[in-house]
């Protein structure tokens, strides 16, 4: 039997990169870190880390990704969602690593209400979306063995999220207001990881799928939707069942401006990893049951 073929992920305690320990398939062996192990700004760290094993791939979860204080915040965003792919692209092409490296549907300015295919023209209007952009354009450039993976809305049982909001705040108000003019598409971390999974398969199958992909679960919604199947979701086991009222995104003003349109084409991902992620509601479902189940238990 091959040896398990050894995986850096970094943000290992974030949304994507829990997954990605959960969910690890025997023939990877998952070497998770996290700032403590590895802080992804220190330039000299990352090319330590890159040079001290044979990686099968480097999985770039690490991200500043509060978009709201990004804008204040500016040389962190940059720091980490731009200069630190820009290094780790840069290292590992030198030690013939392949990267991925996780982007966003903020990279799109957002209008319309087509769903965006990975060849569309970027225009991202937040300080998070344009240092995301930035790190894609570095890994592009730096590494011709990259795979750019954008995603979206991300949801899990861990972390913060807006599946975790929304039960927190479900449970002390009787009444909530929720954005329903963005539209996008609500993607679980468990989702993202087994799509993750798909394409380190390719890659060490020797398929060579370099490129840059969306993935997200299927199916699309606004905020309000997502809100409203998180308390659906919730009634089996007894959870918090609010009103939710519908405002626009003028009603909630907020320091990043956030694209109306956040809806991602996957169809080349698809076609080119044979992996379809499931429908979203079904994700909301499992992950409200495991965040109530785990409260009752
Ligand atoms: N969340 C979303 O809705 C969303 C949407 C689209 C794309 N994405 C992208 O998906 C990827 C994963 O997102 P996520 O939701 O899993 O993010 P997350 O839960 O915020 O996790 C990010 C992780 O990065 C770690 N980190 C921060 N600074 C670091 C540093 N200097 N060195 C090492 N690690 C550091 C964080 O640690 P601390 O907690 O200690 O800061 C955290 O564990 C990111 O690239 C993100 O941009 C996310």
């Amino acid at each position: 039997m091959t040896a398990p073929r050894p995986i850096l992920i970094t943000g290992a305690h974030g949304q994507v990169g829990t997954e990605l320990q959960r969910r690890a398939p025997a023939r990877y062996e998952v070497v998770p870190t996290d700032r403590d192990e590895l802080d992804i700004t220190d330039a000299a760290a990352i090319a330590a880390a890159v040079a001290s094993r044979p990686w099968a791939a480097v999985v770039n979860c690490a991200a500043h990704t509060a978009v709201d204080k990004a804008e204040s915040d500016v040389e962190a965003s940059w720091r980490l969602n731009a200069l630190a792919p820009a290094i780790f692209a840069a290292e590992t092409r030198k030690a013939g690593i392949p990267i991925i490296q996780i982007s966003t549907d903020y990279v799109f300015e957002g209008d319309g209400d087509h769903a965006y295919r990975p060849a569309d023209p970027t225009g991202p209007r937040s300080v998070y979306g344009a240092s995301k952009l930035g790190g894609e354009l570095a890994v592009r450039t730096a590494n011709p063995q990259h795979v750019v993976l954008r995603t979206a809305w991300v949801v899990s049982a861990h972390g913060n999220n807006f599946i975790k909001t929304m039960l927190r705040v479900g449970a002390e108000r009787p009444e909530l207001r929720v954005v329903a003019d963005q539209f996008g598409c609500p993607t679980g971390a468990p989702d993202i990881a087994d799509g993750i999974y798909a394409v380190l398969d390719a890659i060490v199958d020797g398929k060579e799928p370099w490129g840059t992909y969306h993935l997200v679960n299927a199916g699309e919604g606004s905020w309000h939707a997502l809100a409203e199947a998180v308390f659906a979701a919730a009634q089996p086991f007894g959870g918090p069942a609010p009103a939710v009222a519908a405002i626009g995104t003028d009603d909630y003003p907020t320091p990043a401006r956030r694209p109306a349109n956040s809806r991602l084409d996957t169809s080349s991902f698809i076609a080119t990893f044979a992996h379809q992620p499931r429908p979203w509601r079904a994700m909301v479902d499992e992950i409200v049951g495991e965040l109530l189940e785990i409260k009752t238990a």
